[in-house]
């Protein structure tokens, strides 16, 4: 640890976050001050502490010798006077501005004059706690996540007061304990919290609206998406009051519709259903709600018509006449053959209802779309003609080719496409405004969210061309503002050259 620049670190508030970052701290052999309100809230702070390394000493990631030497690196205190010859001190107390505000005041009395002062805060302005103090120079955001001893990313927040060197000396640090720091200005959410909750607010908004249910969304998203886990169970393992509260201070300064959270969400939090913690959110943990898997019926048999791209999985098993298929897939541009069967299914993967309409089987035609050749899930549509059967019996002959179905109603973008493409153009919108860089952008989403891959990387990878497609079609259809293409992407598209 020689090359950092701070001997002795403050924490104060050793709640979930404090707690977690005294250990990455006394971890990195740095002497810790860890205070706390009172001394019921030491204990506690003591016992995440003891509990944390005693887990890893279990796990035999730790030795006792090594967990007793991280614990002798912490001393506890409810005395504020006990911070001051740390040379950085770092905030973890709740998330409420006149708190901060507060505690940051304090500080600024009892801490030497050259001592940096740091908050964890996941959305508050960083810079309207600098300005509580008398050093606001000396202020900065060290935004680590949850748990922080596992996590990997710290976002580093300098606002236009802080003077260099504070968050290249706080970068340094955060690198020297072995995280990735990610430097950013100070805007509401940060990197990860400004992408991450556009697109856990739109999830709740087309839930609430009836696109689609939450299990098709949470389906959608990991087996198309490529998500660890979709929106509705990230969001319970957060704390729905959590994400209410990190929704309403990024609306507060974006204006933009898909940061409003939304009436469920609300509801959800005032009725204490916060998610996991309290056993029920948008999921029920209480042991009585158990999915109900699709139905896989047995091998259909299968035609294709057209030649548009279709996965593997259809295209093995397609080879029938139409007129004698279970399904019929339309591809491209061909339109819906006569002659089928009673009780064939239709499924068309371009536009579906202009087609639907002009066969003379509106009712048995359902709309197909694959996110990702290579991945099992198969999006379904439903239009305003599709027969109320129709969409089971297709979920039910795509399950029996070994793919996931998931429905929606017939709009821009499916589910995975429509909740992807907005998140997308926001980190592009980002680079555009030269936020962050795209290493910074990608580094947060994959060490700070757990994304497989970045969002800057995932642009490239699926093709702007597609992107400003999906947009504009989605801006089409909302007339929402925030969906239509940002700029740098029209323009990259346009030049047919990747954001890398
Ligand atoms: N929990 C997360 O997932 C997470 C992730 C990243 C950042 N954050 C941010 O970290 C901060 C802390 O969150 P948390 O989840 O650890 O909260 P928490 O409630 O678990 O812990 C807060 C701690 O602060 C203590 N405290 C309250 N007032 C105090 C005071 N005046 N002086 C000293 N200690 C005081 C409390 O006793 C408590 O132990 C918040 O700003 C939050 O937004 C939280």
């Amino acid at each position: 640890m020689s090359s950092v620049s701070f001997s002795k670190v403050g924490v104060v508030g050793l709640g979930t976050m404090g707690a977690g970052i005294a250990e990455v701290l006394a971890r990195g052999e740095l002497p810790v001050v860890g205070i706390e309100i009172d001394a019921a809230a030491l204990e506690r702070g003591r016992g995440h502490l003891e509990k944390s390394t005693g887990r890893a000493v279990k796990r035999g990631r730790l030795t006792e010798d090594a967990q007793r030497e991280i614990l002798g690196r912490v001393t506890l205190s409810t005395d504020f006077g006990d911070l001051a010859d740390c040379d950085l001190v770092i905030e973890a107390v709740p998330e409420r501005l006149d708190l901060k505000r507060r505690v940051f005041a304090e500080l600024d009395r009892v801490c030497r004059p050259d001592a940096v002062l740091a908050t964890n805060t996941s959305s508050l302005s960083v810079t309207e706690i600098a300005v509580a103090t008398e050093r606001p120079t000396k202020i900065v955001g060290v935004h680590f996540f949850n748990p922080a001893p596992v996590m990997k990313l710290v976002e580093v927040i300098g606002t236009v007061l802080t003077e260099d060197g504070a968050v290249g000396r706080v970068a340094g640090l955060v690198e020297a304990l072995g995280k990735i720091p990610v430097t950013v200005g100070d805007r509401a959410g940060f990197v990860a919290n400004r992408l991450l909750f556009g697109y856990l607010g739109q999830a709740v908004t087309m839930l609430e609206s009836g696109h689609a249910t939450r299990d098709d969304i949470d389906t959608a998203m990991t087996k198309g998406g490529g998500l660890p886990m979709g929106p509705f169970t990230l969001m319970d393992l957060i704390g729905l009051d959590t994400c209410l509260g990190v929704l309403d201070a990024i609306y507060e300064e974006s204006r933009d519709r898909r940061h409003a959270p939304s009436p469920l969400l609300r509801e959800l939090v005032t009725a204490g259903l916060l998610g996991r913690k309290t056993g029920r959110g948008f999921y029920d943990y209480a042991g009585a709600e158990a999915a109900i898997p699709h139905q896989a019926g047995p091998v259909p048999s299968v035609a294709v018509v057209g030649d548009g791209p279709l996965p593997a999985l259809v295209t093995d098993a397609a080879g029938d006449e139409p007129g004698a298929a279970d399904l019929v897939v339309v591809t491209g541009d061909a339109a819906v053959p006569g002659g089928l069967k009673p009780g064939t299914i239709i499924a068309i993967t371009g536009p579906v209802l202009e087609r639907a309409v002009a066969s003379d089987r509106a009712a048995d035609v359902v709309g197909l779309r694959f996110a990702e050749l290579d991945a099992p899930l198969a999006e379904i549509t439903t239009t305003a003609v599709t027969a109320d059967a129709t969409a089971a019996r297709a979920a039910e002959l795509l399950a029996g080719l070994g793919l996931t179905p998931v429905r929606c109603r017939d709009r821009a973008g499916a589910i995975v496409d429509a909740l992807r493409f907005p998140y997308l153009n926001d980190a592009a919108a980002m680079l555009g405004a030269a936020y962050a860089d795209a290493d910074a952008i990608d580094a947060a989403m994959k060490y700070g969210c757990g994304y497989p891959t970045g969002p800057i990387a995932d642009l490239d990878r699926l093709g702007l061309s597609r992107a400003v497609t999906t947009l504009r079609a989605l801006h089409t259809e909302t007339r929402d503002p925030s969906l239509a293409p940002t700029p740098l992407l029209e323009e990259y598209a346009t030049a047919n050259r990747p954001l890398r």
